[in-house]
């Protein structure tokens, strides 16, 4: 392809002298059409009409076009033609100066990251805790999350059914600077297969729905718990043999009586029968590294994040627990069934 060819819909040059030529020829014949009517003359009657007469008095004068008509209609040519020598306009002709909107657009937003940089590398030498902690770094995630995440999260970040609450400590994928910024910037898709199957009958399934609900304190069939205890096991693979949940598949606490899909009975019955699959975006190629920066700290300052110092003593323990306990569970090829959408 020749160098400078830019609109992708061209696969040849015709289309390029096609559009170009008739630009041109749309000029020349104004031009022309300019010279034509200052040529021919109607017949005029010595007192310069051309003898038409309508209504009895109305006659048609014939006098040649205004001289300011005519110069501003030059004008507006020649400033047609300066216009096309100079800028893109005819076919694939980039004109003589280069302009692009690309590359308008591309150093505008170069400009206004300049303008910004040094707000960022004040940012940059912060921690998570000392950013969430900074009116300005603040005002900027707000409006971040405003304009990409309050549509899911809504604008108080308290979320809604199947868009969790970020204000709060309960978090499927943790709530470490650490691990929020690791969400934000990857994504997460939490899976939970049907699994009603694994679990056995419906009332087996009832009974487990009972001990779930047992766990976090709802009210329930005591009865039916104490036989849907064992059942639990098939869900010890992912949300722990005591419920806690387990943030490496995000699989949440059952315990803490704070519910993202759902919460009664019927409720959990339909999620052991249905599954669920949860996707957060991944905002990773969206962002610059400083703004996913302050979108961590903010969600983090939101009310439920957690120490990093916490995290790091945890860290071990969340490891152990992903591991389902010994005997209760074949671990690694459960968890690829079960994972498996
Ligand atoms: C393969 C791992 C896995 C297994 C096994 C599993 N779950 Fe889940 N469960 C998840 C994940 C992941 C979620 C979160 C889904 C989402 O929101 O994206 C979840 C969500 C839930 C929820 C919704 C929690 C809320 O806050 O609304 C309930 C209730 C639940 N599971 C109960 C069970 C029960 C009962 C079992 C066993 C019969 C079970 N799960 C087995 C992974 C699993
Ligand atoms: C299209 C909807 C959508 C948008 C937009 C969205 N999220 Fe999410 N987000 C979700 C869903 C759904 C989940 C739960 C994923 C799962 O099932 O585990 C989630 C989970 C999260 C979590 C993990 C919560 C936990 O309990 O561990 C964080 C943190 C988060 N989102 C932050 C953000 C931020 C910050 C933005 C904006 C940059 C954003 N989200 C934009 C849908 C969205």
């Amino acid at each position: 392809m020749r160098q400078g060819l830019k609109m992708s819909d061209f696969t040849s040059n015709f289309w390029s002298f096609y559009v170009g030529g008739i630009t041109v020829a749309a000029i020349a014949g104004c031009l022309l059409l300019l010279w034509i009517s200052g040529q021919t003359k109607a017949m005029t009657t010595s007192d310069n009409t051309t003898g038409h007469v309508w209504d009895g008095n109305l006659r048609e004068m014939n006098n040649p076009l205004p001289f300011w008509w005519v110069g501003l209609f030059l004008l507006t040519v020649a400033f047609g033609i300066a216009y096309l020598a100079i800028f893109p306009g005819l076919g694939t002709y980039p004109g003589a100066v280069g302009w692009t909107s690309t590359g308008q657009f591309d150093s505008e937003v170069e400009k206004g990251n300049a303008e910004v940089a040094p707000i960022y590398a004040r940012f940059a030498s912060m921690t998570t805790a000392q950013l969430a902690q900074d009116t300005e770094a603040m005002a900027i995630g707000e409006r971040l999350f405003m304009n990409n995440c309050s549509q899911c999260h809504s604008s108080d970040a308290r979320g809604g059914l199947g868009f969790p609450n970020l204000t709060d400590a309960a978090w499927s994928w943790g709530g470490t600077p650490e691990r929020i910024h690791e969400t934000i910037t990857n994504g997460r898709t939490g899976v939970m297969a049907p699994i009603a199957a694994s679990v056995g009958s419906a009332d087996d399934v009832k009974n487990v729905a009972n001990y779930v609900l047992s766990l976090s304190g709802a009210s329930h069939d005591s009865a039916r718990a104490a036989l849907g205890k064992e059942k639990f096991v098939v869900c010890a693979a992912c949300h722990n043999a005591d419920g806690k949940g387990n943030q490496l598949l995000g699989a949440p606490d059952l315990t803490d009586d704070i519910w993202n899909l759902g919460s009664g009975e019927a409720f959990i019955i339909s999620q052991i029968n249905n599954g669920y699959t949860g996707v957060m975006p991944a905002w990773g190629t969206k962002f610059t590294p400083e703004q996913l920066n302050v979108l961590t700290a903010y969600v983090w300052g939101k009310g439920g994040g957690v120490a990093a110092e916490a995290a790091a003593e945890q860290a071990p323990a969340v490891a152990a627990e992903a591991a389902p306990v010994a005997g209760e569970e074949p671990a690694a090829a459960v968890l690829e069934e079960l994972t498996t959408p």
